[in-house]
């Protein structure tokens, strides 16, 4: 049976890579509507246009780091939708070390990744509480789990997404509203583009996900009763070795990203 035929959802950063596909994905699933949000208003309506005939769905330009904007977004689309799922998938990376990395783009990822799902989370919470029915799915990264050389803002807000994730499912217990969070490896998006990584992952991206193997698993994670889904599962293993031998595997992640980063001590 195809649980989410007929459901709304709202995917955030689904203007491209893993909210794009993640669109298709729901359409195939017969959602009814899916509200896309980003800030980039014309690629979002090419997004929609892609779907036209298939499934209903409503554009909103939205920055999610600015919680006056998310909190506009959040009644307009509750003033037509009933919502049942959230995705919070927007999310941006800036590369760069502590030292050197302004202050400015620590808080704008950290804005971006972390405050905008809490204030998207906040503005759909309740409408789901009072149905008593519905599911937030969060993208972090395997990022939550590794802290990586270069990214610490980054690192930081997946961390503290799958943080906030599971306390909020400890508080959710029990009212019919879920929380899963995916945790995916390297995808191949615009993720990288972002001038500050200049091709420093390049060599890495033969080794890089297809957007749609994270989007299908986006879609597992709406029925699912998991805290988190690793992508590709195997990963998982990684992630467990980090936690019961973290002396052995934390050395191997910091000196092999120190080399993409050219950092030599
Ligand atoms: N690619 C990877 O290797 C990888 C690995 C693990 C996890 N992830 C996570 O996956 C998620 C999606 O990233 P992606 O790989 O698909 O990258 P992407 O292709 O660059 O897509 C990022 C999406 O987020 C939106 N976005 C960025 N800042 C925003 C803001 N302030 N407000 C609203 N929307 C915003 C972008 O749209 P606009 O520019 O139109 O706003 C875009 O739709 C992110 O949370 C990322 O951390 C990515």
């Amino acid at each position: 049976m195809n649980k989410l035929k007929g459901k709304t959802v709202v995917i955030t950063g689904a203007s491209s890579g893993i909210g794009r596909s993640t669109v298709f994905d729901f359409v195939k699933q017969q959602a009814k509507s899916i509200v896309l949000v980003s800030r980039n208003k014309e690629r979002l309506s090419e997004v929609s246009s892609e779907i036209r005939g298939k499934c209903e769905s409503m554009v909103v330009a939205c920055d999610v780091s600015n919680k006056t904007e998310v909190l506009k977004m959040a009644k307009d689309v509750l003033s037509v939708h009933d919502v049942d799922i959230l995705v919070n998938n927007a999310g941006i990376g800036i590369l760069g070390d502590v030292a050197n990395q302004s202050i400015g783009d620590m808080e704008s990822v950290t804005k971006t990744n972390y405050f905008g799902m809490i204030y998207c989370t906040k503005a759909f919470l309740d409408p789901m509480l009072r149905k008593k029915n519905g599911h937030i799915v969060n993208v972090a990264s395997l990022a939550a789990s590794f802290g990586i050389p270069g990214l610490a803002a980054y690192c930081g807000s997946k961390f503290a997404m799958l943080g906030f994730s599971e306390s909020l499912r400890h508080e959710l217990h029990g009212t019919g509203v879920h929380v899963t969070v995916v945790s995916p490896i390297g995808v191949k998006t615009n993720f990288f583009y972002h001038p500050s990584f200049g091709n420093k992952f390049k060599s890495k991206e033969r080794f890089y996900l297809d957007p749609s193997s994270v989007s299908k698993e986006i879609i597992r994670a709406c029925t699912s009763n998991r805290l988190e889904i690793v992508v590709p599962f195997y990963m998982r293993g990684g992630v467990w070795l980090k936690h019961t031998i973290p002396y052995l595997v934390n050395p191997i992640v910091g000196t092999s990203f120190r080399k993409i980063l050219d950092i030599k001590n």
